[in-house]
């Protein structure tokens, strides 16, 4: 086995819409179940150690869907808030935020501020949900954050390194994804974590993500623990 337990996982949990279209239900219900397969696989993901997990939950670009896809999804996300949070303090999960979550309505807000502060002392698995998120505006917004540093002379720009970027970004203090999973088939990025994902390993898997198990999982971590990761360097068997 080459390599270890990941430490960071990222997901790009896709194919709801589809999941619910295929059994003729709003499309609501494919992210209400998709939802379910998010508790089960990190509860599944903590269970095999692994530290970091990030879901791809909103995407900046999510904002151009129709109105009433919108309000069904945020009166879903709020439901979450209000309800679930309590499965995150059973399961020992500590709840992160990455996105410009100003744009969701003031209970949304609220909700995730309590969740995020409910969970601080849980010691298990650190759960990331990106919401509102898009490396394009992260890396935008830490580009902003550095320039104001130079104008007011806190860097300069000849000490503007690698090490600079990544503090300024939303992830800051998170180790980069070791392996990035994308259900539905689609293989692209769609503007997560960009700058993140550098190394990491991709891993598509054809189920819509409300179908997609723990077993899934599980076998997606195996194939990455086969991967040889090079980093640019030659090898031992070179
Ligand atoms: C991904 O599921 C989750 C969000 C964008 C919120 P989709 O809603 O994109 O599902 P499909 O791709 O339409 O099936
Ligand atoms: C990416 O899925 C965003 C989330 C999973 C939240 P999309 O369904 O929005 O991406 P595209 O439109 O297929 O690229
Ligand atoms: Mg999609």
């Amino acid at each position: 086995m080459k390599n270890k337990i990941p430490q960071h996982v990222a997901i790009i949990m896709d194919g709801n819409g589809r999941w619910a279209k295929e059994r003729k239900l709003p499309l609501v219900a494919g992210h209400k179940k998709g939802a379910d397969t998010a508790f089960a696989v990190s509860k599944c993901a903590h269970e095999m150690g692994i530290k970091w997990l990030t879901l791809y939950t909103f995407s900046t670009e999510n904002w151009k869907r129709p109105a009433s896809w919108l309000a069904d999804y945020n009166k879903l996300l709020q439901w979450y808030l209000d309800s679930e949070i309590t499965q995150l303090i059973k399961n020992n999960t500590k709840l992160h935020v990455i996105g410009d979550i100003s744009k969701f309505s003031t209970p949304i807000q609220e909700g995730l501020f309590k969740a995020i502060g409910d969970t601080q002392a849980c010691t298990g698995l650190n759960l990331v949900l990106a919401l509102n998120y898009g490396a394009r505006h992260e890396i935008t917004r830490g580009v902003q954050n550095i320039a104001q540093q130079v104008i007011d002379g806190t860097i300069d720009v000849a000490d503007i390194t690698e090490s600079t970027i990544v503090k300024s970004l939303y992830t800051c203090d998170m180790p980069d994804p070791d392996l990035l999973i994308r259900t539905s088939g689609e293989q692209r990025i769609s503007n997560y974590l960009l700058w993140q994902v550098a190394y990491s390993e991709f891993r598509f898997s054809e189920k819509l993500w409300p179908d997609y198990t723990a077993k899934n999982f599980t076998e997606d971590v195996l194939d990455y623990q086969k991967r040889e990761r090079r980093y640019g360097q030659y090898t031992d068997a070179l």
